[in-house]
């Protein structure tokens, strides 16, 4: 059997919770990626691009909305070698304008995950998934993409049952 691998983007600084503004030290999408951590084992990669987004949220969502309409791909700060000794990947990220950030693209355009079972798990502010799952389907067209987790990202610390339960299934 192959090894498990949890990727992840995640973003700490200030963010939107629940309709006001909150710094967080350690992202949603981190905070559930150490929980899937706890239940599973797997080695843990975090996808983190080279030019960060602003720490400021409404300077963050302006430049992430700019990197979606151009469709850029960031360039990230570490790439593994390969993912070939991973069967199974637990991709996890936020929802951002509707779909994945744009380093996710990054890294899914990366490797090739033929044969390869992708577990996706995201956090949001109301839109769930969005298009993230169409389009990691389009990105990865030889893998199968399980039904994935959606997260409230304000409650994540209240999703911990939750993400066992998903995780053991
Ligand atoms: C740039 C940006 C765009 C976002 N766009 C959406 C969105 O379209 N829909 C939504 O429900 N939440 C949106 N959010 C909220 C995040 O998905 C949510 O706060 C998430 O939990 C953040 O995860 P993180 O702390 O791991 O980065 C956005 C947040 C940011 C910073």
């Amino acid at each position: 059997m192959g090894k498990t691998l949890i990727a992840f983007y995640s973003r700490a600084g200030e963010n939107y919770a629940n309709g006001s503004k909150v710094m967080l030290e350690v992202g949603n999408t981190e905070v559930a990626a150490q929980y899937i951590a706890g239940f599973v084992e797997a080695d843990m990669f975090k996808i983190d691009q080279v030019k960060k987004y602003s720490e400021d949220y409404t300077e963050c969502t302006a430049q992430a909305k700019m990197d979606q309409s151009m469709n850029v791909r960031p360039e990230l700060t570490q790439y593994l070698d390969s993912i070939d000794e991973y069967d199974t990947i637990y991709l996890g990220f936020p929802n951002y304008w509707g779909t994945m950030p744009m380093a996710v693209f990054t890294f899914l355009e990366r490797y090739d995950f033929t044969g390869k079972t992708i577990r996706p798990f995201v956090t949001h502010e109301g839109s769930m998934f969005g298009d993230s799952i169409e389009d990691i389907k389009k990105l990865c067209p030889g893998a199968t993409v399980e039904e994935g987790l959606s997260i409230h990202g304000a409650d994540v610390r209240g999703y911990r049952f939750t993400i066992k339960k998903w995780v053991n299934r």
